[in-house]
């Protein structure tokens, strides 16, 4: 039976079945974060698959991504590496990309940068935001992730002033007609967002693997749909994706998740109005 039509919903299962039951065509925009097949410790879920396999699986739920997304519709999917399994977004990406009939175009590529320091020219260097330190001679600190955006065609229109920031020589925008009088310029493919800093990881954010509510938010506002977009997210975890939409005030979100006290946590996150 395919779910009823609410405003945001939160299903219970396994995503390979619960996608074939979700309407053809419907979604603006798919944003979500798999298993990283890294070795990371969830509640229910093993990470650990042979990589052949995790890569079969991925393609099968990548499928009915397809499927169920609208034809100018974009899939952005984030996936992060481990120093010694640095090839997985790009044989993730290759999955789904290449071969004979590849599932999706990739269009852009987006560097979530978790931290980074600044070394301005006249004052002394800024360090901001958050990673996990390695402790390694030979690796160093790993603080980005890739947000890979995967489109049918490779060639749907964004917003890229919505998604952009102010100009920093307000004289560009009088001097370039491409600017249209807006101080806005296209914000590029890296993108500084920091988690949110927290006091307890137990309490405020219990889960292993999750992306800022703004990585989301900022998906959204470069697809361009604003508040009509219908937003799907078969892994949300513990609702990260639900509480921008909610933000957002979307169409229409659908999360899944195996994890049922993942789901209690994203509806208790939701009904908090904790909406970072
Ligand atoms: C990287 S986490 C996503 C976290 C989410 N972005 C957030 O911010 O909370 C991946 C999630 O996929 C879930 N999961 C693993 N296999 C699944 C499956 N077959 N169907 C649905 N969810 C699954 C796990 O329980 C986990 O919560």
């Amino acid at each position: 039976m395919p779910p009823t039509q609410q405003p945001i919903q939160l299903i219970h299962g396994d995503c390979l079945e619960v996608l074939p039951d979700l309407e053809t065509d419907h979604f603006d925009l798919v944003v979500t974060s798999p298993p990283y097949n890294l070795g990371i410790v969830y509640n229910r879920f093993k990470d650990t698959a042979p990589r052949d396999e995790f890569l079969g699986w991925c393609k099968q739920w990548a499928s009915e991504i397809k499927r169920v997304m609208k034809e100018d519709g974009s899939f952005f999917l984030n996936i992060g590496a481990a120093p010694k399994n640095p090839l997985l977004p790009h044989q993730l990406l290759l999955a789904l990309t290449d071969g004979e009939s590849p599932l999706f175009v990739l269009q852009n590529t987006f560097h979530w940068i978790k931290s980074i320091t600044l070394e301005l020219r006249t004052e002394k260097p800024v360090s901001a935001g958050h990673f996990k330190p390695i402790n390694s001679k030979r690796f160093v600190n790993d603080c980005h992730e890739f947000v890979f955006h995967l489109t049918k065609t490779g060639s749907i229109p964004l917003d890229r002033r919505t998604a952009g920031v102010p100009y920093q020589d307000k004289s560009n925008i009088s001097r370039w007609a491409h600017t249209g009088g807006h101080d806005k310029r296209c914000r590029g493919n890296n993108w500084f967002i920091p988690y949110e800093t927290i006091k307890s990881r137990e309490k405020n954010r219990p889960h292993p693997a999750t992306f800022p509510i703004a990585l989301v938010e900022q998906c959204v506002r470069i697809h361009g749909k604003g508040t009509q977009t219908r937003l799907l997210d078969p892994f949300v975890g513990i609702g990260t994706s639900a509480l921008a939409a909610k933000n957002q005030q979307l169409a229409e979100f659908v999360g899944i998740d195996l994890d049922q006290d993942y789901l209690d946590i994203a509806r208790q996150r939701l009904a908090d109005g904790s909406h970072r």
